[in-house]
């Protein structure tokens, strides 16, 4: 039978470290309400003036994911770019990432879903997988937030919980009898919050699609509803969980590991307590980077392995939940 497995993993993030307390110089803030409210002590951010974007941090994440997969980029089938911020605004980044890996025909599909980036890919990877659509599929997942958030004391509830990176996986497809790879997967969305967190402008819905006019009034900047999104996380990742565990027919005691999207401390807190599943079968890593948004997954899944957190025959759930609103989980063991 043919399972769709994680080949290999890559993490890159940007050697600029910005702490809590470089934030407090910028805007009204403090370490100790950043870590209270999040649990965030420092982000990657690009340089100041700029130059490196998404499918930049991504190439980084590709070289180090396709050298431990053993893969050139001639072996890739088919690009899968995640973010919400693109280098530009056409084409996507998938394109860009193709060319700097010296390809010039495989196919390259960006998908947005923001948080749930990695979510959407790796359940769209598995489904070319299956159909004979592809069989080695590059997941790529970046952000370069940093550009994008107005650090000013009027952005302070966004601005201070984003960082950049990026988080790549090897994605392939294998015939075994055995019993790996993704086991079950389950997609959501409710454009109903669409507002709850959204970025405005430009837009192409508006003439001009940006002026000086909104560029003061910051509508370029994201803007959230952080009480809205935490109480839609708490109530539906929990949910999504126990949706693939059943699809699967495993239950909570078979799963060594829960990788949930990195979007704020106290949300996966929550969310460990109300599976009353043990503190250590939930891997943070928010601390360290921020919410690198559709990058966070795949980076936390790399060092998981690293760390040895986890290894073939874990079997773990990836789950998130971002703007749209968008959210999902998969259930996957790893090796194979
Ligand atoms: C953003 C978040 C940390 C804010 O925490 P909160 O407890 O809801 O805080 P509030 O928005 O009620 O703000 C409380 C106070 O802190 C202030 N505040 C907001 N950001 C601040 C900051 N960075 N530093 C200091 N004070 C801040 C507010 O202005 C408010 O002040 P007031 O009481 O004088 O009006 C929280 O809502 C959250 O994490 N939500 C989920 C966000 C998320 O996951 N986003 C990513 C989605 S993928």
């Amino acid at each position: 039978m043919k399972r769709t497995v994680i080949k290999s993993t890559g993490r890159y993030v940007p050697p600029r470290v910005v702490t809590n307390d470089d934030l407090a110089k910028w805007m009204d803030t403090s370490d100790e309400w950043i870590r209270q409210r999040t649990g965030i002590e420092q982000r990657h951010w690009i340089p100041e003036e700029g130059g490196v974007g998404s499918s930049d941090l991504a190439l980084e994440a590709t070289k180090i994911a396709l050298d431990r997969a053993g893969w050139t980029p001639a072996d890739i089938d088919l690009i899968i770019f995640a973010t919400l911020s693109p280098d530009i605004f056409f084409p996507g980044p998938g394109c860009l990432l193709q060319h700097k890996l010296g390809l010039n025909s495989t196919p390259a599909l960006d998908i947005r879903q923001q948080c749930t980036g990695f979510i959407y890919g790796l359940a769209t990877a598995d489904a070319y997988i299956r159909s004979g659509l592809a069989n080695r599929i590059l997941l790529a997942c970046a952000e370069v937030h940093s550009t994008g958030l107005d650090i000013s004391t009027r952005g302070r509830d966004v601005a201070v919980i984003f960082g950049d990176g990026a988080g790549v996986v090897c994605v392939e497809g294998i015939e075994t009898d055995q019993d790996v790879g993704v086991l079950a997967s389950s997609l959501h969305a409710n454009g109903e919050f669409a507002k709850s967190l959204m970025v405005e402008a430009a837009a192409s819905r508006l003439n001009p699609r940006i002026s000086e006019e909104m560029l003061r009034e910051g509508r370029q900047y994201p803007v959230m509803d952080g009480k809205t999104i935490f109480k839609e996380a708490v109530r539906s990742l929990p949910d999504v969980s126990r949706e693939v565990l059943q699809k699967a027919g495993l239950s909570l005691e078979d799963i060594d590991l829960f990788i949930p999207h990195q979007a704020n401390m106290r949300i996966n807190q929550f969310f460990q307590q109300s599976l009353k599943v043990p503190e250590d079968k939930v891997f943070h890593n928010i601390q360290r980077y921020g919410n690198t948004t559709a990058a966070s997954i795949p980076i936390a899944l790399d060092e998981a392995l690293e760390m040895n957190i986890v290894g073939d025959g874990s079997t773990v759930i990836f789950l998130a939940l971002g703007a749209g609103l968008t959210w999902g989980a998969v259930l996957m063991r790893l090796g194979g």
